[in-house]
């Protein structure tokens, strides 16, 4: 693997997911991978989970981690061409992503929508900066439209608790008082077109992620009705897609509460608002899958970046 940037970059899922599954058994089984190799996490955006898993990640393959808050400790990048740079952006990404690559030998990239311009949004500016003028592998650990690393995390997580061989997968949207971006229902959707799943979306209208993406899967706007004999449920917030980066409505009766949960187990990737998005009494009881999803963002990081120092 050079770089990953979409969950299609692992190639076959099962597999993927069978191999980060044994390094789970023995975390420190590649140590030597990543021996005198240096890893640069760079973030644009705040994180708990994707930075800390990262992170330990990288230091159970032997590689030396750097991380930058880019956000509020590097310079402001431009990403135009032939621009006058007198205003406030000090840094060109040509510069930028040319020197990051002179100090390690990966860079991993948080870098969230803005939620203002959609095609701004689309062309994925910082990470595919990155991979365009970087000489390195890149990682994407949440960029404006994809959290690859969460969905393989997610895959793991539904491999691991499954009963059946094909179990209904519902991904539910739920109210948040702010606009939150798309990529990891993106993500969570282009992970579950390769799971032998029987794959629901249910929103309510005016919420429908890009469909491009959503293709060829059932949207149901009755929450009630698409979790009916659900095996999961996956819960997360979007704002508008067609309106692009609007909050519509916050409308309380999406919440996801443990009588619309029934027997489902519950996947979340956090943060997540209690009582807002999800009720206390659903987080709190043994169905819900969140602190293991948290876990397995290591064994996601891992296999990735396993495979990429394999192929340097
Ligand atoms: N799920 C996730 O990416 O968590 P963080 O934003 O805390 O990294």
């Amino acid at each position: 693997m050079k770089h990953y940037l979409s969950i299609n970059d692992l190639g076959n899922l099962h597999e993927a997911v069978q191999e980060a599954i044994t390094l789970k058994k023995q975390p420190f089984s590649f140590a030597h991978l990543g021996k005198q190799k240096t890893i640069c996490l760079l973030f644009f955006n705040n994180s708990l989970r994707t930075r800390l898993s990262t992170q330990k990640a990288a230091q159970q393959l032997g590689l030396n981690v750097m991380v930058m808050n880019f956000g509020n400790e590097g310079w402001q990048l431009e990403f135009e061409h032939g621009v006058v740079m007198d205003a406030g952006k000090a840094e060109h990404i040509k510069e930028a992503a040319q020197v990051v690559s002179q100090y390690c030998d990966i860079v991993a990239i948080r870098a969230f929508a803005g939620l203002e311009h959609k095609e701004k949004d689309e062309r994925e500016e910082v990470l595919q900066g990155f991979v365009k003028y970087a000489h390195i592998p890149v990682v994407n650990m949440e960029s404006s439209v994809a959290h690859p690393l969460q969905a393989l995390a997610d895959a793991i997580t539904i491999a691991e608790h499954k009963t059946i061989e094909r179990p209904k997968v519902v991904l539910s949207w739920a109210p948040h008082p702010k606009a939150l971006p798309h990529a990891v229902a993106n993500s969570f959707v282009n992970m579950m077109k390769l799971q032998n799943a029987d794959f629901v979306i249910t929103h309510p209208e005016g919420y429908e992620l890009n469909p491009e993406i959503t293709k060829g899967y059932q949207i149901v706007y009755d929450q009630q009705k698409a979790l009916e004999n659900a095996n999961f449920v996956y819960v997360k917030n979007w704002s508008s897609y067609a309106d692009y980066g609007k909050v519509l409505h916050q409308d309380s009766n999406w919440k996801m509460t443990e009588k619309k949960l029934k027997k489902a187990q519950f996947m979340h990737c956090l943060p997540v608002r209690r009582n807002m998005v999800i009720e206390d009494a659903v987080l709190d009881n043994n169905q819900s899958l969140v602190i293991a999803q948290a876990n397995n963002r290591t064994y996601a990081a891992q296999l990735v970046l396993k495979r990429i120092l394999k192929n340097l």
